[in-house]
């Protein structure tokens, strides 16, 4: 009988700026766009709210400006079921913004995300000097790399102390210590953060990226404390590979790619939630392929993830046999 866990994030608030093109301008040009939106995004937000719709109790600990674009995001997180009592907003700094950039050409559709961190980057370690003690109520911590590299040690180097499990997800790709390695009981990179901060190569064959490949850069990040390698491989699904061998999963291919903005925090939250319910890793796998494919047809970071029913009912029409939707229900109650 799964069980709805408690979650803590550790993250980012951004408002996310997002134009759409049918193709993207060179240096120096400037091309007439196809739509504009915002919405609420930032990786820390877009994980922790993941978590709340699909069942997990989730407290976030970060920072937004005392601004409009700060009281949107954290309405957007609340509303989710998120407890923002660990959030502060800076009286000085603007909320984090986030310039996208969606392009949809007939070959596919893909983004190109500048970030300005704003108040996120005003957080400071005594700002969590409550995890010393309090991190113990949680059965997971979620870290990204969109806050300042000491507060993100700091809280990873608290919770591993405390015995409760870390999950970072270096994103976007930054220089990680052998600190932060040592207290990540897994580590979520995408194939190219995989590469770039193994500084090994993660080679394309027939079947995606080599398995071969892909043991080499796990051993390496074994050799430095990470017990579990997730990287996100794109159409390719994804892999884990850890204490058990091996696993991979299929990406769930979507009539529709709308916009592939937050799979990545969709499919994190989603594997961690699925996790730290008492699902075994297959199924965690299968939770979060299916819960990242639904983010990717629709557009925007937190309007596109899909609640815990969206989840079932794919899992449902797609036949998957690593998880049975009905054991899911507790995660409603
Ligand atoms: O991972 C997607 C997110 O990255 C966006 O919502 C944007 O805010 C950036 O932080």
């Amino acid at each position: 009988m799964l069980k709805r866990p408690h979650i803590l994030v550790v993250g980012s608030f951004m408002m996310d700026l997002i134009a759409t093109t049918e193709r993207a301008p060179g240096p120096g040009e400037t091309v007439a766009g196809t739509g504009f939106r915002t919405a609420p995004g930032g990786k820390g937000a877009n994980q922790a709210v993941q978590c709340a719709r699909l069942g997990a109790h989730v407290t976030m600990a970060g920072r937004v400006g005392d601004d409009a674009f700060g009281r949107e995001a954290l309405q957007s997180v609340r509303t989710a079921g998120v407890d923002l009592s660990r959030v502060t907003a800076d009286p000085s700094a603007p909320t984090g913004v986030a310039h996208i950039l969606v392009e949809d050409t007939p070959q596919g559709v893909q983004n190109r995300i500048t970030i300005v961190p704003g108040a996120n980057f005003t957080l400071t370690p005594a700002d969590l000097a409550w995890m010393e003690d309090g991190v113990r109520a949680f059965d997971m911590v979620l870290l990204q790399f969109e806050l300042p590299m000491d507060v993100v040690e700091a809280a990873a180097g608290w919770a591993h102390a405390a015995g409760v499990p870390v999950m970072v997800n270096p994103a976007p790709a930054a220089p990680i210590s052998d600190r932060l390695l040592a207290c990540a009981d897994y580590l979520s990179p995408n194939e190219h953060e995989a590469a770039l901060l193994s500084g090994l190569p993660l080679r394309a064959g027939p079947a995606g990226v080599e398995a071969a490949d892909l043991e080499r850069v796990a051993a390496w990040f074994r050799a430095r404390g990470v017990k579990e390698l997730l990287v996100t491989l794109g159409e390719n699904g994804a892999a884990l590979a850890g204490t058990q061998g091996m696993l991979r999963v299929p990406c769930v291919p979507m009539e529709r790619v709308a916009d592939p903005t937050a799979a990545g925090d969709s499919f994190v939250g989603a594997f961690c939630t699925g996790l730290c319910a008492g699902l075994e890793r297959e199924a965690a796998l299968a939770l979060a392929s299916h819960t990242a494919a639904l983010t990717v047809s629709r557009m925007g970071a937190q309007p596109s993830l899909p609640t815990l029913g969206e989840v079932q009912t794919l899992l449902r029409e797609r036949g998957c046999r690593s998880v049975d939707p009905a054991a899911l229900d507790p995660l409603a109650e």
